[in-house]
Formats: C-alpha cells, sequence, structure tokens
C-alpha cells in the first residue's frame, strides 16, 4: 500500500517518514504528486479537520493518506486558540496570521492571568480509499510563559514551557522535542495500531 502525507511541511514530512516508513511500499508528500489544493478546514474539531485533509486527498488520488491538525489550547482563555492556533491574530479572515502576531496576542491575552496552563493537541488521520478511518491524538502538558524564551521550532513553542522538557519548546532542539511532542505521540499510538495487524 502506497501512503500519501497530506502536508507541505517538511519537518512533518521527514516526522512521518521516520515513523511510518516501514509500513508503506512508498511514501509520497504532496509536491510528489504535483498537488497543490488548500483544503478548507471547516471542521470544529482537531479530528473533523484532520478527517477532511486526508479523504479529500484519498479521493482525489486514490491511496491511502495521513493528515493531522494540531494547535494550542490555553486553560484559561476557553481553550483557545485551539483549531484557531494558525490563524488567532488574524484580521479580515486571511487564512493564516504570523507566529509573531500570534503569539503577540497570545501574551496580551494571558496579560491577567496567573492561571498559565496550557497543552498542544493534535489529532493524526490515516484515511484508506475504502473508507476505512484510524485516528489517533496525542496531548503534551505545559504552561504559557510571560515572554518568549529560544528560538527553536515554530508557532508558539518560544512561549510554551513543557512540563516534559523542563524548558519552552523555543529552547529544546528538534530531537528532544519529538521525544514529547502531542504529534509525536499520536504518531507513535498510530505506529503501534499498525504494528498490531501487522502482526494479526
Ligand atoms: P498544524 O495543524 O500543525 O499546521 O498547526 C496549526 C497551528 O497550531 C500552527 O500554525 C501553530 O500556530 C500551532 N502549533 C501546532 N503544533 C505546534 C507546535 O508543535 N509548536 C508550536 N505551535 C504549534
Amino acid at each position: 500500500m502506497e501512503l500519501v502525507i497530506a502536508s507541505n511541511n517538511k519537518n512533518k514530512i521527514k516526522e512521518i517518514t521516520q515513523i511510518l516508513g516501514n509500513f508503506f511500499e512508498k511514501l509520497y508528500s504532496l509536491q510528489d504528486l504535483g498537488i497543490n489544493i488548500d483544503v478548507a478546514e471547516t471542521g470544529k474539531t482537531f479530528y473533523e479537520n484532520a478527517l477532511i485533509k486526508a479523504r479529500t486527498i484519498s479521493e482525489l488520488t486514490q491511496k491511502a493518506v495521513i493528515a493531522d491538525d494540531s494547535g494550542l489550547e490555553v486553560y484559561a482563555l476557553n481553550f483557545e486558540p485551539g483549531i484557531y492556533s494558525a490563524r488567532y491574530a488574524s484580521v479580515n479572515g486571511e487564512a493564516n496570521s504570523s507566529d509573531e502576531k500570534n503569539n503577540e496576542l497570545l501574551l496580551k491575552n494571558m496579560e491577567k492571568n496567573s492561571n498559565r496552563k496550557a497543552r498542544f493537541v493534535s489529532s493524526v488521520v490515516l484515511y484508506y480509499p475504502s473508507g476505512r478511518i484510524i485516528a489517533t491524538n496525542g496531548i503534551t502538558e505545559g504552561e504559557i510563559l510571560y515572554e518568549k524564551k529560544g528560538a527553536n521550532g515554530f508557532g508558539y513553542d518560544p512561549l510554551f514551557y513543557s512540563y516534559e522538557l523542563n524548558k519552552s519548546f523555543g529552547e529544546s532542539t528538534a530531537k528532544e522535542k519529538n521525544l514529547v511532542s502531542h504529534r509525536a505521540k499520536a504518531l507513535a499510538q498510530l505506529k503501534d495500531i499498525l504494528s498490531l495487524e501487522k502482526n494479526m
């Protein structure tokens, strides 16, 4: 079986290839297949958005597709920005806003909050052309810092203090982050399911 990775993010493609490469005959990125569509994330949950992405690309390619959707949930902000993480600070309905602006808005909205608890959440969906779905979730817990620390990673990494690494994701190497991240946990679960099925 061949697998399409529904992403254009080089780091994600590398991580998924490393973890799931052995289970599929061949892996493709969207770019490999010349697919350049922006699937509208119209779902209300990370799972729905990952499913919409995976199903759309699978119907287009007739191959198995893996897609993920992830984001930051801040307890004191009613779990915002959540599915709107990428476009938290966007104005006029833009699809995305810059990491810089998103981080600034998060700090502003947290100005008067002493409850800094937050978590990154990732939903991963593997969609087969038959319509079969395998879905997993990963969570990593931490706190929102009062100022950025470190410049590694992307998105909210410099503002996220990880309880598992005892430092911010911005101060962590990719290797360290991949040991504990929400996405790594969801992918590890998927790997376990595929391993079980292979041995059945
Ligand atoms: P995506 O679904 O992985 O593309 O993530 C959507 C948005 O959530 C990103 O644009 C980031 O703002 C945020 N996000 C998701 N995962 C991470 C992470 O590991 N570190 C920092 N920000 C993240």
